[in-house]
């Protein structure tokens, strides 16, 4: 067994500054939705984004739904192929719903640009996106992101839900991993 401690080299993101960015992202987001008379229904977009959102919502001020959709486009390889597949649907529909899409790092943009758009034609009220980690100078599609935790630069990150290989996801920072680790 490796220990998570030995495969990063730096804490990009650490566990107070998390703590207190999402007190932040909680509230903003409450700000935004507690006038709107539609159901609030809160998607993850697994696995990636289940820490922080789970973290999140416990901090908001609101009454909501809490669903769940798995897509996927980088299967095990740490770079994206841009193909996203749906790996696992809404239990429920989203028609007249404000939609609030939960996901843990934007990176080319593909995944959400697809969701977007997959969503907008279910008849949602409103589709807003808040993700932990933005990489901008990733980006391959433009994609408009309503609540932003931190932008990083293109560094491969673990931790707080993100992996490599699928581990790591519960280191409780945001770690850059050491590139031997994955070349
Ligand atoms: C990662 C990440 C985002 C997406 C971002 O998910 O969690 O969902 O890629 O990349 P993009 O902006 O280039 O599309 P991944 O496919 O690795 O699945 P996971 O969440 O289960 O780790
Ligand atoms: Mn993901
Ligand atoms: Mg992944």
């Amino acid at each position: 067994m490796v220990k998570k401690v030995e495969i990063y080299k730096e804490i990009l993101v650490s566990e107070e500054e998390l703590d207190k960015r999402l007190d932040e992202l909680a509230e903003e987001i409450t700000e935004s939705y507690k006038n709107s008379e539609k159901e609030l229904l809160v998607v993850g977009i697994l696995r990636g984004a289940v820490i922080f959102m789970t973290n999140l919502v416990t901090r908001m001020d609101l009454d909501l739904t809490m669903d769940f959709m798995a897509v996927s486009s980088y299967g095990g390889s740490s770079v994206s192929s841009g193909v996203v597949r749906i790996l696992k649907d809404l239990e429920e529909g989203i028609k007249d719903k404000d939609v609030l899409i939960v996901e843990d790092i934007i990176d080319t943009g593909l995944t959400l640009d697809y969701l977007i758009r997959n969503l907008k034609d279910r008849g949602a009220n409103s589709i807003k996106i808040a993700t932990l980690l933005d990489k901008p100078n990733r980006r391959k599609v433009n994609v408009d992101v309503d609540f932003v935790g931190f932008k990083i630069p293109d560094e491969f990150v673990v931790g707080y839900g993100l992996d490599y290989n699928q581990k790591y996801r519960n280191l409780p920072f945001i770690a850059a991993l050491k590139e031997e680790v994955y070349s």
